[in-house]
């Protein structure tokens, strides 16, 4: 199959006979292990399997406290409570990044205010240190793609002090000026979806140095209660209840999992980053792609590689470059539709602002498959299939 042949799209034979995913999980015998370990200990959930996960996460995110949590969405949502964000307040964040970021600010009662982006795919600080009024509270960065949010930049730019919130469910194993995420920000979440650097099924996690913030996080992943099931052993069997919590617990398994996972880390982003190393390298060639960005001193834990088309240079809209990829078996896919743009917060939420970097971003992502386990013949298989489609579009086949 040549670079010239019709592109599946047209009629012409698919690159692909599996089709390939954009992201997928990666669990080995000593995972299996670990899981099975954990079921026969006799402890399903709370114990030391839980405390472990948090040391080993905390040690590794050079921060003091973790509280591992049942996803990464709640992750935020106690991270935005632990702040005592409720109605009335405003909270600054970005279009660009999964609906859970602002669903947790919508869910308190506050209202989400969307700032735009610069050029690294973060929150642009300036456009941020505008979208401050008296009734903002504080500030959620998402660390996009895997690329850490310059919180410090962001933090100077502030015409007052706010404290930040790092969504960094992309970039765990990633690092700024050799900080990693996880102690750059005032909290920081994560997220171990399968899709994710680790998983444990679906799991999360609040990072933070701030012994009280922990203390109240830990409260409300649990009910609200002044002790835990594994405090309350012997004699101490009463507890009060001291702010309304739920049941945001992880069980031990997962813990299991994560610990055993979070051992490969680095191997895991390194391999990560050699396959958009090689993306780069490939893909600068081809006409009306745009790399992602690679700010100095920024180490991106490449959850994602998303290009940005340039419909008049590639030959065609970025909703044709995904259908026609997909067509080709290559499970391109958009990271993200832009959040303010969505019906929900057209109809009520989310402070509408002049966002048009992040808008332009939404209008042209396209997420290319990046997984530790693709080999270097998968890749092959999508820079054939995109420059099928460029030499296809551009000879005027396709007008959007
Ligand atoms: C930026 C961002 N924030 C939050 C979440 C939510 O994480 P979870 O799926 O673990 O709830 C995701 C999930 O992909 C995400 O990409």
């Amino acid at each position: 199959m040549s670079v010239t042949s019709p592109p599946a799209i047209a009629g012409g034979t698919p690159i692909r006979v599996q089709p390939l995913p954009y992201g997928r999980h990666q669990i080995d015998e000593a995972d299996i292990a670990a899981v099975v370990a954990a079921l026969r200990s006799g402890t399903l959930t709370g114990g030391a399997l839980i405390a472990d996960f948090e040391h080993a996460l905390a040690a590794r995110c050079k921060v003091e406290h973790a509280v591992a949590v049942a996803n990464g969405s709640v992750a935020l949502d106690l991270a935005v409570l632990a702040l005592g964000i409720g109605p009335g307040d405003e909270v600054i964040t970005t279009p660009l990044t999964f609906v859970a970021t602002a669903n947790a600010v919508l869910r308190t009662g506050a209202v989400p205010v969307f700032a735009d982006v610069g050029e690294d795919r973060c929150l642009d600080p300036d456009s941020v240190a505008r979208a401050v009024t008296p009734r903002t509270k504080a500030v959620i960065t998402v660390d996009y793609s895997g690329l850490p949010s310059d919180v410090a930049a962001l933090k100077a730019a502030l015409p007052r002090p706010l404290p930040v919130i790092a969504d960094s469910a992309h970039s765990l194993g990633a690092s700024l000026d050799g900080r990693p995420v996880g102690s750059l920000a005032d909290i920081t979440t994560l997220s171990f979806h399968p899709v994710k650097q680790i998983t444990t099924g679906e799991g999360g996690a609040c990072l933070t140095s701030d012994a009280d913030i922990a203390d109240r996080i830990r409260k409300l992943r649990n009910h609200g209660m002044t002790s835990t099931a594994d405090e309350r052993t012997g004699g101490l069997w009463k507890y009060d209840v001291t702010m309304l919590g739920d049941n945001h617990r992880m069980t031990a398994i997962q813990a299991a999992l994560g610990i055993s996972q979070l051992r490969r880390l680095e191997g895991v982003v390194a391999e990560r980053s050699e396959i958009a190393d090689r993306y780069d390298a490939i893909l600068i060639d081809l006409p009306g792609i745009g790399l992602p960005p690679r700010p100095a001193g920024r180490r991106s834990a490449w959850h994602i590689y998303p290009i940005e088309i340039d419909p008049g240079a590639f030959g065609c809209e970025r909703d044709s470059v995904i259908d026609a990829l997909r067509a080709e078996g290559i499970e391109a896919t958009l990271h993200y539709p832009a959040v303010h743009l969505l019906t929900l917060y057209r109809e009520r939420g989310g402070v509408p602002r002049t966002v048009p970097q992040a808008e332009q971003l939404c209008d042209r992502l396209v997420t290319l498959p990046l997984y530790p386990a693709m080999t270097v013949s998968d890749q092959d298989d999508v820079v054939l299939a995109l420059q099928r489609i460029h030499v296809w579009a551009a000879g005027g086949a396709v007008r959007s």
